[in-house]
């Protein structure tokens, strides 16, 4: 596997202590964070490739720190650095408002924690152009199972080792393992994707390892596999526990030898590819049934990312849902332009088995086939919430009344022996018949 040089880094000074969610919005950005005390002296040591800016966080200074915060804008005097105020600056607090007039042209517009965050997007624009933000264009979210997903994604993919990513189908396996290779170093060599479970178990071998002309029937050029292919790239095996016991074998030689051999050849081809692979079965149990080998486990598993499952995702439900929409409204000429109350209450609600897929598959049937301004439950073909719980709620009633019934049936109508067979009190029985309107006599 290839050598790579240090990418740049973006880094935040963060003079003073961030909160955790603005450390896990930091990171799912891609910056990291160095927490320095007001107090410290001496200076913070910085790689000259990296982008770093500043952060004076004014919001939690005791008095002391104050004038070492103006001391700190001082002694960086080439870091860009931003000022950070509590959310409503109490205007009588002289003490800082005396540290930023000693600083007043390092802070012409200090900033709240919104005003930061959005800075800090902006710059991070600039700093990549056309790169790492495109590579996460497909795993939009702002839920914390997001936030922490995309920052293992980041701190995984300048690591020049096997990834295995692990979730429900729908979840963005597949677009995870695109991001994991637009952020590293391969970016620009090949990425190749392929489905074991979607190729016959004698194609698969020669699909991905190549064959010779004349290895079998049929075999009438030498071909090159998707390894041989991928050469300074990176393969992405989806469903890697539907891979035959042959190819586990060979991907295994890939992983501890970096090589392979096609089809009918006993030469051996160097590859320099990073493996990536997914699987929505438990590879443990596949394993323990045998049918996946251990050592190749043992390999795969050394990074493992994990999709959230949408019902897990607090928030983007509804967010992927109306960025779905727009993206379709930007290309087609249709009347939907948003949802009705009980259309994101049932969106909320449901449980999403096939994830963002189905997600995105029932926006786009729904954005189509609407004639109203707002989508509505019918047209996403989900249960509306509050009719759900109607019949949840007859349905209970209805199964109360035929237990009912049948335990009085079977009891001859006899209200104690019913009870017993019921295990409730007498009076219970009394008063579900009355509920039910049976009225006993008539029934005996
Ligand atoms: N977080 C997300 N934001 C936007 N699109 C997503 C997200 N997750 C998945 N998708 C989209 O949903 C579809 C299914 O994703 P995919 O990566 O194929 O899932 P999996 O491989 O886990 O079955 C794709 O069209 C993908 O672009
Ligand atoms: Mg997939």
């Amino acid at each position: 596997m290839s050598a790579t040089p240090a990418p740049s880094r973006r880094c935040v000074i963060w003079f003073g202590t961030p909160c955790s969610s603005e450390r896990a919005l930091l990171a799912s950005g891609g910056w990291h964070i160095r927490a320095v005390s007001l107090s410290q002296t001496g200076g913070v040591g910085m790689r000259s490739e990296d982008i770093v800016i500043g952060v004076l966080d004014f919001r939690t200074c005791a008095g002391r720190d104050l004038a070492a915060a103006a001391e700190v804008a001082a002694a960086y005097r080439h870091l860009p650095l931003f000022a950070l105020l509590p959310p409503v600056p109490d205007e009588s607090d002289a003490q800082l408002r005396h540290a930023l007039s000693r600083c007043r042209h390092r802070f012409p517009h200090p900033l709240d924690h919104a005003d930061l965050l959005r800075q800090l997007a902006s710059l991070q624009e600039t700093s990549t152009p056309g790169g790492s933000d495109d590579a996460f264009a497909c795993l939009l979210g702002e839920s914390s199972a997001m936030l922490a997903m995309r920052a293992t994604l980041r701190k995984f993919a300048p690591v020049d080792l096997p990834v295995l990513i692990t979730g429900e189908t729908g979840t963005g396996k597949e677009a995870a393992a695109h991001a994991l290779h637009r952020l590293s170093p391969r970016n620009g060599h090949p990425f190749h994707a392929v489905n074991c479970g979607a190729i016959a178990p004698t194609l698969l071998q020669s699909e991905l390892f190549g064959h010779e002309r004349g290895a079998f029937t049929g075999a009438t050029a030498r071909r090159a596999g998707l390894f041989e292919s991928a050469h300074r790239g990176t393969v992405f095996l989806d469903e890697i526990g539907d891979l035959p016991m042959e190819a586990q074998t060979s991907l295994l030689r890939v992983l501890q030898e970096g090589t392979i051999e096609r089809i009918g050849s006993n030469q051996s081809i160097q590859v320099d590819v990073r493996v990536l692979a997914a699987t929505h079965v438990d590879l443990e149990q596949a394993m323990a049934q045998g049918r996946f080998r251990s050592d190749l486990y043992y390999r795969l598993n050394v990074l493992r990312l994990s999709m959230p499952a949408l019902r897990q995702r607090e928030g983007d439900i509804e967010l992927l849902a109306m960025h779905f929409l727009q993206e379709f409204r930007a290309r087609h000429l249709i009347r939907a332009r948003g949802y009705t109350a009980a259309a994101c209450r049932a969106l909320a609600d449901f449980h999403w088995p096939g994830n963002v897929r189905e997600l995105l598959n029932r926006v786009l049937r729904a954005a189509i086939t609407s004639d109203n301004e707002l989508i509505d439950c019918a047209e996403l073909e989900l249960p509306a919430p509050a009719e759900s719980r109607a019949q949840q709620q007859d349905a209970r009633l209805r199964d109360e009344r035929e237990t009912l019934v049948a335990c009085l049936a079977r009891s001859q109508y006899n209200v104690s022996a019913c009870a017993r067979l019921m295990k409730v009190s007498r009076v219970t029985v009394y008063r579900l018949c009355r509920k039910h309107r049976l009225q006993l006599e008539s029934l005996r």
